[in-house]
């Protein structure tokens, strides 16, 4: 095994994070309403080779064997994310029995294998029907989130070990609403107020939910990315820091401290008092038991270029390895941020779960891949020497899978999958992340106690 850092703190969890678009498939099936990834995705010029979710990994049928790869794996966590649309069709009204009956099988079914379900409430499958009415533009979607997270609270909320409500709001809010490369396809300029803050008081308003009816620890998985100014110049030095402020701080500062940086002065073109009502803020920062951090790559800022309608460019990083996406490999980046993060906030800052990180890089031989996560995991250990307090890392991802407009192209899986055939193919990294989640320290319960 090449040299993995040992002595983890007692009861860190190793896992592996997977997200229900991007796996499941069975798009038609047990009354599943229509997500805006099956709309988004079916509308053509939108993916990469026309792909779409409708039958992925297929692991709504093969979900027993996909649980056996992760208890072979030694895995003692595994994060999935329930699709909203299966246990609300039309993002409103009772429970899809059906719905609740898979994602009940599967809770079982890692229980039954000693992994510690970790369940995303909202990674990206928003129901269709509640787009019609205005996605997270609206504010009634956040009060829909609120209720849904009521609703798998009461069927989960005994046996799911630690809650995560969103993934990253920042690329959803980014990919999806102002570049328009993800779901559900929109370019609201710099009118983005709404669909920031509706995403934060619906990850509010589904703490109070799961307090209400689950004991178990909360997060919320932002993705965080190291700034790196180009140069010293003013200039460079105040994009940078503009970018930082948005990209790392604008859904974490709402929720730990309270308030949004100044910079949301600059994203609505509204009244913010009319989006942001008295007692929101309140809401949104009720104390969470964790912070979920996925982390890929840091982000080399500069002073807009020519052309650039936004306040900064980003360039590319040069002089590190980079994954079949061309993202740079940077673990040591991963410990700034961690150290960075405990810098900002003290004693706001709740335990961490790396809840992801990651590279695509396609051969079954991959050593690339079992570098990838060594060096992220040195970078965690340092982190964690440094007085940084996290609990646990899970990998993305499990498996290949639906790499969103990349479709199938980019795969980050310990195992590789034959989309032709679903036909499952262990990786060298599966078999040397196996040995990293077998020789860590033997496993206690989760931390993080809940403070609600
Ligand atoms: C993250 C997403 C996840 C996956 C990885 C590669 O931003 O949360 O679904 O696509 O990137």
């Amino acid at each position: 095994m090449s040299d993995f850092p040992k002595n983890f703190p007692m009861g860190f969890q190793f896992g592996v994070s997977t997200a229900a678009y991007q796996i499941e498939g069975a798009a038609e099936e047990d009354g599943r309403g229509l997500s805006i990834w099956d709309t988004f995705s079916r509308t053509p010029g939108t993916t990469r080779g026309g792909a779409t979710g409708d039958v992925a990994c297929d692991h709504y049928h093969r979900w027993e064997s996909d649980l056996d790869l992760i208890q072979e794996l030694g895995a003692t966590a595994y994060r999935f994310s329930i699709a909203w649309p299966r246990i609300q069709p039309t993002g409103d009204g009772p429970a899809n029995a059906a719905g609740i009956a898979f994602y009940d099988r599967l809770v079982d079914g890692m229980l039954a294998r000693g992994i510690d379900p970790v369940a995303t409430l909202f990674h990206w499958d928003l129901p269709q029907a509640l787009q019609d009415l205005g996605g997270w533009g609206n504010r009634d979607t956040a009060m829909r989130f609120g209720e849904y997270a009521e609703l798998v609270g009461e069927a989960l909320g005994d046996r799911v070990k630690l809650w995560v409500t969103l993934n990253e709001p920042y690329i959803h809010l980014v990919l999806g609403h102002v570049l328009g490369i993800h779901a559900p396809g929109q370019q609201l300029g710099m009118d983005l107020l709404p669909v920031i803050h509706h995403q934060l008081l619906g990850h509010g308003l589904a703490v109070s939910a799961l307090r209400r009816v689950s004991s178990s620890p909360i997060t919320l998985a932002n993705n965080y990315s190291p700034v790196w100014p180009k140069s010293e110049s003013d200039e460079d030095q105040a994009a940078a820091m503009f970018y930082d402020l948005v990209q790392n701080r604008l859904f974490t500062d709402p929720v730990l401290l309270g308030e949004y940086p100044p910079i949301v002065e600059a994203l609505t073109t509204a009244d913010i008092d009319s989006i942001v009502m008295d007692g929101d803020l309140r809401v949104i920062s009720q104390p969470i038991d964790a912070l979920g951090v996925n982390y890929y790559n840091p982000s080399l800022i500069s002073a807009p270029v020519e052309g650039e309608d936004l306040p900064f460019s980003r360039l590319d990083i040069t002089g590190y390895p980079t994954t079949d996406f061309g993202w740079p490999v940077v673990p040591s980046a991963l410990k700034d941020l961690l150290v960075q993060l405990r810098q900002v906030y003290g004693d706001r800052l709740p335990p961490i779960w790396i809840t992801e990180s990651g590279c695509s890089y396609a051969p079954v031989d991959d050593q690339f891949r079992i570098d990838y996560h060594a060096g992220h995991l040195a970078a965690v250990r340092e982190a964690v020497e440094a007085g940084v307090d996290v609990r646990g890392y899970c990998a993305w991802s499990l498996l290949d899978n639906f790499e969103w407009a990349a479709g199938y192209d980019q795969r980050f899986g310990l195992v590789h999958v034959d989309f032709e055939t679903q036909e499952r193919t262990r990786r060298a990294s599966f078999a040397w992340f196996r040995e990293v989640c077998t020789s860590a320290a033997p496993r206690p319960d989760l931390q993080g106690e809940p403070t609600g």
